[in-house]
């Protein structure tokens, strides 16, 4: 099964396709912690990113398909379920294309539906693992160490994007570049909305009722 998780920044993307992707037995592949090991690797490309990254503008749409679609060619074929990609309508239809000529369509598009007010306080709460990219949540989610990564010890970081500035701008660009793709899916008859507040549990169970419809009740 082939899935896109769909929503605005800290709308609980990340969380939830880990779990959904475990559930499933598919890959699960994250642009942005793509990006990320990028740009941790120091490479030319990954200091290009980050500039976009830290400003809160997207990645332009050359580098990121490119990216992506070199993933997807190398993965195996039990599915796979993208965070963070498609963000753009031409990234979408670049995506269709390579799926479509592999013989792999799109099977449903997942969209969070999160309050503002819920948002902003999820992502000032974040800290991630510079390691393992595991997410954690000063309130909702904490790690059994304070500050401590669960799997692997590493101290818990604030991701450089994550401050008030750059949230407003990435939640702008989301609005402006990416709300579109809502549009793009539900004209093709595969975009199921899903409730994103409430607590991660809940909204897992809202996810897999979907995924298990997608599925045939498998
Ligand atoms: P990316 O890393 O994809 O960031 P994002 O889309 O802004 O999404 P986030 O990672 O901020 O949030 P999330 O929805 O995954 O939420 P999470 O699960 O962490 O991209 C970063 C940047 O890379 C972009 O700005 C852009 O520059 C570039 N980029 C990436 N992809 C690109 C593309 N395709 N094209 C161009 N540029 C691209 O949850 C958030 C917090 O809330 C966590 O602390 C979590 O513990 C907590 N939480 C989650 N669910 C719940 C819940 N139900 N209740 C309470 N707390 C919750």
């Amino acid at each position: 099964m082939n899935l896109i998780i769909l929503g605005p920044p800290g709308a609980g993307k990340g969380t939830q396709a880990v779990r959904l992707a475990e559930g499933l037995g598919i890959q699960h592949l994250s642009s942005g912690d793509m990006l990320r090991a990028e740009r941790a690797s120091g490479t030319p490309l990954g200091a290009k990113v980050a500039e976009y990254m830290d400003s809160g503008a997207l990645v332009p749409d050359e580098i990121m398909i490119e990216a992506i679609l070199n993933r997807l060619e190398g993965g195996g074929d039990t599915g796979v379920l993208l965070d963070g990609f498609p963000r753009t309508v031409a990234q979408a239809e670049s995506l269709d294309e390579a799926l479509g000529k592999a013989g792999r369509p799109v099977d449903g598009v997942l969209e969070l539906k999160v309050p503002r007010g819920a948002i902003v306080q999820r992502i000032t709460g974040r800290r991630v693992c510079p390691k393992c990219n595991s997410v954690y949540h000063m309130e909702f989610r904490r790690p059994r160490q304070e500050g401590v990564c669960d799997n692997d010890g590493e101290a818990l970081i604030h991701r450089p994007d994550d401050t008030e500035e750059v949230i407003v701008s990435r939640l702008k660009n989301y609005e402006k570049q990416t709300t579109p793709l809502t549009e793009y899916y539900a004209g093709k008859g595969i975009l199921h909305a899903v409730d994103g507040d409430g607590s991660v549990d809940e909204v897992c169970a809202r996810l897999e009722r979907v995924t298990r419809q997608l599925s045939g009740g498998r």
